[in-house]
């Protein structure tokens, strides 16, 4: 009996550590790896913050695009805002987005 209950513990503790780990991990990693992103590829002009407008780049604190207008601007570029379709993929657009959202004061 006891070594039976065991072993339900046995599979029962794994899966529920899994799975609540799984809902945990997930949000910590869209945001750090938003941020990585960001600093490589924008913060040059954008500034790590973004407000540094070098070259007269949008101050990402004051923006309001929606997602759908962040993703364009982002993919198809504009003016001296380059494209990034062809050096960041969807998922890794999609994660900057919500970064610079919380970059919003
Ligand atoms: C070479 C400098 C440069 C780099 C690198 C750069 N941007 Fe920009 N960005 C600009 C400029 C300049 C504008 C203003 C474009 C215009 O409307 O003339 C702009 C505009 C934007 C806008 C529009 C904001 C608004 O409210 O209209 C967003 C969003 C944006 N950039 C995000 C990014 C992201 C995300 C990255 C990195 C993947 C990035 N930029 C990299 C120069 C840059």
């Amino acid at each position: 009996m006891l070594q039976k209950r065991r072993r339900l513990a046995a599979v029962i503790v794994p899966l529920f550590l899994f799975t609540g780990l799984s809902a945990f991990i997930p949000k910590e990693q869209v945001y750090d790896g938003g941020k990585e992103l960001y600093e490589k590829k924008c913060a040059r002009c954008h500034g790590k913050d973004g407000t540094k407008g070098l070259f007269g780049a949008r101050n990402l604190q004051i923006s309001k695009l929606d997602d759908a207008g962040y993703i364009r601007v982002i993919s198809e570029g504009r003016n001296i805002m380059p494209a990034w379709q062809k050096k960041l993929n969807e998922g890794q657009i999609n994660l900057i987005v919500l970064y610079i959202k919380a970059l919003r004061k």
